[in-house]
């Protein structure tokens, strides 16, 4: 498996930065667009200077459901690292379910036996909304529905409130018609409820190591039914907002459900658990708190022996989970393989939020790398902080350590990942959006510097947009306002396109304009061109112009 050189052979080297959530829309800041709102010199010349095009970074673009899906970082990563579309996790659980596939494989099987011959109880654990970017409700439903048809004595769900993925105070909208559906579960025998909940940001749902304390908050509360208890989760999450009207749902505090003074779900010995996320960012440390027998990230207290399996394999190097209920995409000759197995040297780079995004992401959810020697990973440790107390995040160091190692002729290609506009445009504050993009650019001017010096080829774009639309907007295009009359934040990402530019210090690249439909699939293809090789089979082509 090794890259064709093209002929005549000039190999460049080349840095590829990924601005997260930096997407595009014509619409100015009055719609809540964080990069139009900002003073960016040195992004703005590069977009109006430099050969700039715009690429498709949502939906059938990324492997998608449909173009309502918005993009996000995992499909984002693994389409641009790997220069094809394959069908991602939202799309490949549901066509699972529509066709009977998933309830007829082995590990659904062995979750539901085990329930049925111990007499014991099936816990759900996972996001709860239609967000489609690590679930969706859905399918959290067809598997309530298929236990109950299988008799499964007893279904527990412990619900990780979204409002990043979603409008930022939408957890009702999903509870309250979700719990009349128990209720008509229930009235027909199931035995069915809520157990325990609380904000994704709060607990369970941490990501990259960042912050185990989360996971081990969601353990107790889901495990031991240790926490703050409530009747029901809606008493829970309506107490939480009186208590703090300005708390959005990610951030919402913690609850158990509690019945004659007893937790109605604590996780037992010789349960099972479906964590039922398909993305695997977020879903790897839980999984591993439920599955590994040695296990230092924290005091885990009485382990529950329980058969647990995850909606996908998480993590392929790891197999973890080992029992999943739907296969992964088989993501296969990533651009890093192809590089690793024809001598480039490569070296990626960001900070914990977003380090495995072009680590584990990029080379189609593997967690290891390809070739030790002429690969090196950099993760610089993120605050764990709520990001709009600090927009620049850690964009300082990272730039610094660029500009060091590409001052050392360090590597042949770079990839890095600036996670600002994603990680501060999902707190929904539009200034400190600002303020990230601000810091951003000069960062960005630092690294062309860099770049110039050292004879590298720049190429800067984006996997979804997300700091382009920080506020909601409706149906006709209109900004939301709340009853004050101020704009309602949006904290998710947009369905918008990404800019994609490059930055060629001999100024001799053109992009193309005549390709119909550009999306991220294109992006690697561009990067072996500049750099000197053919377009591997299969992958879209390259934007360079001849
Ligand atoms: C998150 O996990 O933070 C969001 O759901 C998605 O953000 P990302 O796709 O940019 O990581
Ligand atoms: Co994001």
């Amino acid at each position: 498996m090794q890259l064709k050189k093209k002929t005549p052979f000039s190999p460049k080297k080349l840095l590829f930065v990924i601005l997260d959530g930096v997407g595009y829309t014509p619409k100015g800041p009055e719609f809540g667009n964080a990069i139009a709102g900002a003073n960016l010199p040195f992004l703005n010349k590069l977009w109006k200077e430099s050969p700039t095009i715009l690429l498709k970074a949502h939906g059938t673009a990324v492997g998608m459901p449909s173009d309502e899906d918005m993009g996000n970082s995992e499909v984002g990563h693994n389409v641009l690292g790997c220069g094809r579309i394959f069908d991602q996790g939202a799309k490949l659980v549901n066509n699972s379910i529509a066709e009977g596939l998933l309830f007829e494989g082995k590990a659904w099987k062995e979750i539901v036996e085990n329930t049925k011959t111990k007499n014991s109880t099936l816990h759900l654990i996972g996001l709860f909304s239609d967000g489609n970017v690590h679930a969706h409700i859905d399918h959290t439903k067809s598997l309530i529905q298929a236990a109950v048809g299988e008799k499964v004595p007893r279904i527990r769900l412990h619900i990780l409130l979204d409002g990043r993925d979603v409008p930022e105070k939408s957890a009702l909208d999903y509870l309250n018609p979700f719990e009349e559906w128990l209720t008509s579960l229930r009235s027909k025998g199931a035995d069915v409820k809520i157990a325990s909940g609380g904000g994704r940001m709060t607990i369970t749902m941490d990501r990259y190591e960042a912050d185990w304390s989360m996971v081990e908050r969601g353990w107790k509360i889901h495990v031991h039914g240790e926490g703050r208890t409530f009747p029901d989760a809606k008493t829970a999450i309506e107490t939480f907002r009186k208590e703090d009207p300005a708390v959005i749902d990610q951030y919402l505090p913690s609850f158990v459900v509690e019945e004659s003074g007893n937790p109605v779900g604590k996780i037992l010995n010789g349960d099972s658990v479906v964590f039922t996320n398909f993305r695997g960012d977020r879903a790897i440390e839980i999984s591993q708190a439920f599955t590994q027998k040695s296990f230092d990230k924290f005091d885990r207290g009485n382990f529950p022996d329980v058969c647990y399996a995850g909606m996908m394999q998480y993590d392929g190097d790891l197999q973890l989970p080992e029992r999943f209920l739907v296969s992964p995409p088989a993501i296969d000759r990533t651009l890093g393989e192809y590089m690793a197995k024809s001598g480039i040297n490569q070296y990626a780079l960001s900070e914990t939020q977003k380090y495995g995004h072009v680590t584990f992401f990029w080379n189609g959810n593997r967690s290891g790398k390809f070739d030790s020697k002429s690969e090196e990973y950099k993760e610089i440790p993120s605050d764990v902080i709520p990001f709009d107390q600090t927009p620049e995040m850690k964009a300082q160091a990272i730039t610094a350590e660029l500009e060091k190692v590409l001052g050392e002729n360090h590597s042949d290609f770079y990839r890095i990942n600036f996670p600002n506009g994603d990680m501060v445009g999902h707190t929904g504050n539009y200034q400190a959006t600002v303020k990230a993009m601000e810091f951003l650019d000069g960062c960005m001017g630092r690294l062309a510097e860099a770049c110039r010096k050292n004879n590298v080829i720049l190429l800067v774009s984006a996997d979804h947009g997300n700091a382009d639309e920080m506020y909601q907007l409706d149906k006709k295009g209109n900004v939301e306002k709340d009853k004050e009359g101020k704009p309602v934040p949006k904290t998710s990402h947009t369905l918008n396109p990404v800019p994609f530019s490059v930055l060629d210090p001999e100024n001799k690249i053109q992009l193309r304009t005549d390709l119909q439909n550009p999306g991220l699939a294109n992006v690697a293809a561009t990067i072996l061109d500049i750099m000197g090789y053919e377009t591997p089979e299969g992958y879209h082509p390259s934007l360079v112009a001849r």
